[in-house]
């Protein structure tokens, strides 16, 4: 299995970074040495809003700036003492409304600093934040609204349109940040709420264990599954960011990812604010001209994002990169899919900096493995587990493995920030523990003689599109609501720049014929009806597709198909 990059090595950049020395600091680590940073572990006083925001404020350091907020319209920027205030506000408007510990309330808006301040407020009265991205459609909010019981929405007079408020009797409320509020029943207008507040607030006193969030995340069967997440997670979030983001005290960091993604929550609100960074939140789409203007106008020294945008920043080109001064950048990082070894040559000649991956799942709750600033990097490999943390290769038995030899990718039980639970599904939580101490990724990797993993793939049918997990499961199903469909098949193609996109194989009702406008129908009623990015951008049509005497379809069958390769064991294929 060794990777033909093997052998290339850049060498270490800040041998000065916040982790120090990696050997010593590994070998010396304690999770309790880092729990005593909290003010918690002498008051007892728990809740992560408050050791993210308003601990700064305490410590005298409310002046300085927490958020730097612009998109094509808004400029703006929030001092710890103003989030302080506008969460303390926020979180008596969901007092108001009856909304307290452990209830879960969802956020379904686009970034902007009203989102930030919804999701601090939440977590404030102890309730447990569910994110949703902007993108979903009427299947995909109500799928997981249902799923949660949540009690209350926070969203926008657009966004509205798809919530379908008669499906959902446990949702209440729900809190609509925008002009021409409309005023039925239920609907809370954000912007008189919030000015009628008092920004004096009691915050919820928790436990470890109590939850912090929920998000919904795909696996190969089955809807989307709550992972659930609880006030804990702090320990690792502050850690990380500070040895891994490598935060400092006058960093000016952005985070790219969406609060509807795990990075957007993990690494776009509590790690930098647990660390007392500037975070910055650029609203609107991708394009690469806005994203280096955003670096120049803010000074960005600390940027996260993702290998599709790297993928789509090179391929813009080094003349866009020549019209704007990016010189402020010390440290770049990356996760969500595999990060070419291309992508990071390219980074050190046209940023003069290493892209460092990252690697970690929804589940996982914050980075595992990774690539820091004061270690030889391997373009290619994901880099080594993070101090506290054991991750091994292991055979479907629980046997480790040598160096070199694929298979699972595993990783000790227990870290701080692991998942607690699957909301309403503890047979699939189970099914990630099934290997006696070890939390089973679903990823395949291999790790070399210095200890660095390599990442080799999914082991199960999990498309990664953009650093977006789709389940294949979830898109067949809308597929099959349509008329014309009879039977979907969904797989990952291949695509160089997205990594993989959706591909879905359709056999056709009686009485349709396959054709261009079709697939484009097809292709638009699950865009509408599910998201965007669930929407396959290719189809094709078959007769009849490959399955299992159970009535199962062999998406490996597809996907061999698809890349010409052997089909492998047919012994359960139906005929
Ligand atoms: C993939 C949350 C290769 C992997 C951050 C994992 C990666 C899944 C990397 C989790 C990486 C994530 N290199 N693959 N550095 N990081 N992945 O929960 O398959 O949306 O299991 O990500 O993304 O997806 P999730």
């Amino acid at each position: 299995m060794m990777n033909q990059l093997q052998g290339e090595v850049i060498a270490a950049v800040a041998p000065s970074s916040n982790l120090g020395d990696y050997e010593t600091t590994y070998n010396e680590f304690k999770w309790e040495d880092v729990e005593k940073e909290f003010s918690w572990s002498t008051t007892g006083r728990l809740n992560l809003a408050y050791e993210a925001i308003d601990r700064h404020v305490d410590a005298g350091r409310g002046g300085k700036t927490a958020l730097l907020y612009s998109d094509a319209e808004r400029d703006e920027s929030y001092t710890y003492e103003d989030l302080q205030l506008q969460s303390n506000k926020f979180a008596n408007v969901l007092r108001n409304l009856g909304v307290s510990k452990g209830d879960r309330v969802f956020v379904f808006m686009p970034r902007t600093p009203e989102l930030y301040v919804s999701i601090l407020g939440t977590i404030k009265v102890g309730a447990v934040v569910g994110p949703l991205f902007e993108a979903f459609m009427e299947t995909a909010v109500k799928d997981r609204l249902e799923d949660s019981g949540a009690v209350a929405l926070i969203t926008t007079p657009t966004l509205l349109a798809r919530v379908k408020r008669d499906e959902l009797p446990e949702l209440k409320n729900i809190i609509v940040v925008g002009n021409d509020v409309p005023t039925d029943d239920g609907l809370t207008d954000y912007r008189s709420a919030m000015s009628e507040a008092s920004s004096e607030t009691e915050i919820e006193w928790l436990e470890r264990e109590d939850g912090l969030i929920i998000h919904y995340t795909s696996g190969s069967t089955g809807k989307p599954k709550g992972v659930y997440h609880v006030q804990n997670n702090m320990i690792q979030h502050y850690y990380t960011g500070k040895v891994v983001l490598d935060l400092k005290e006058d960093d000016i960091y952005w985070c790219t990812a969406d609060p509807g993604w795990v990075t957007g929550t993990s690494y776009g609100i509590f790690a930098p604010w647990l660390n007392g960074a500037t975070n910055v939140v650029r609203g609107g789409r991708f394009s690469p001209a806005d994203w280096y203007q955003t670096i120049q106008k803010y000074g960005v020294t600390v940027w996260y994002s993702a290998p599709t945008a790297f993928r789509m920043l090179m391929g813009a080109g080094e003349d866009i990169i020549a019209q704007y001064d990016l010189s402020s950048l010390r440290h770049i990082l990356s996760v969500g899919e595999p990060l070419n070894p291309e992508v990071v040559r390219w980074g050190v000649k046209v940023y003069g900096q290493r892209i460092h991956d990252t690697w970690w799942m929804t589940e996982t709750g914050a980075q595992l493995i990774c690539n820091y600033p004061s270690l030889p990097m391997k373009p290619g490999s994901m880099g080594r587990p993070i101090p506290g943390v054991e991750a091994a290769i292991v055979d479907d038995n629980g046997k480790v493995l040598p160096p070199y030899r694929m298979g699972n990718l595993a990783i000790k039980t227990p870290w701080p920030s692991m998942m607690r639970k699957i909301w309403n599904n503890p047979t699939k939580y189970e099914e990630y523990f099934r290997i006696d101490g070890w939390y089973i990724s679903g990823d395949s990797a291999y790790q070399d003689e210095d200890g660095y993993f390599w990442f080799q793939g999914r082991i199960d049918d999990v498309i990664n599109s953009s650093g977006e997990r789709i389940g294949p499961f979830e898109v067949e199903s809308k597929l099959v609501e349509h008329p014309a469909v009879a039977e979907a098949g969904v797989i990952g193609k291949p695509d160089p720049t997205r990594g993989e996109i959706i591909k879905a194989f359709i056999s056709l009702r009686e009485g349709y014929e396959p054709s261009d406008e079709l697939k484009e129908e097809i292709a638009k009623f699950v865009k509408i009806g599910l998201s965007a990015h669930a929407a396959p951008r290719e189809i094709e049509f078959k007769d009849k597709l490959p399955k299992t005497r159970s009535g199962k379809i062999m998406r490996r069958v597809l996907k061999a198909w698809e890349l010409q390769l052997p089909v492998g064991d047919l012994s359960t294929i139906e005929d």
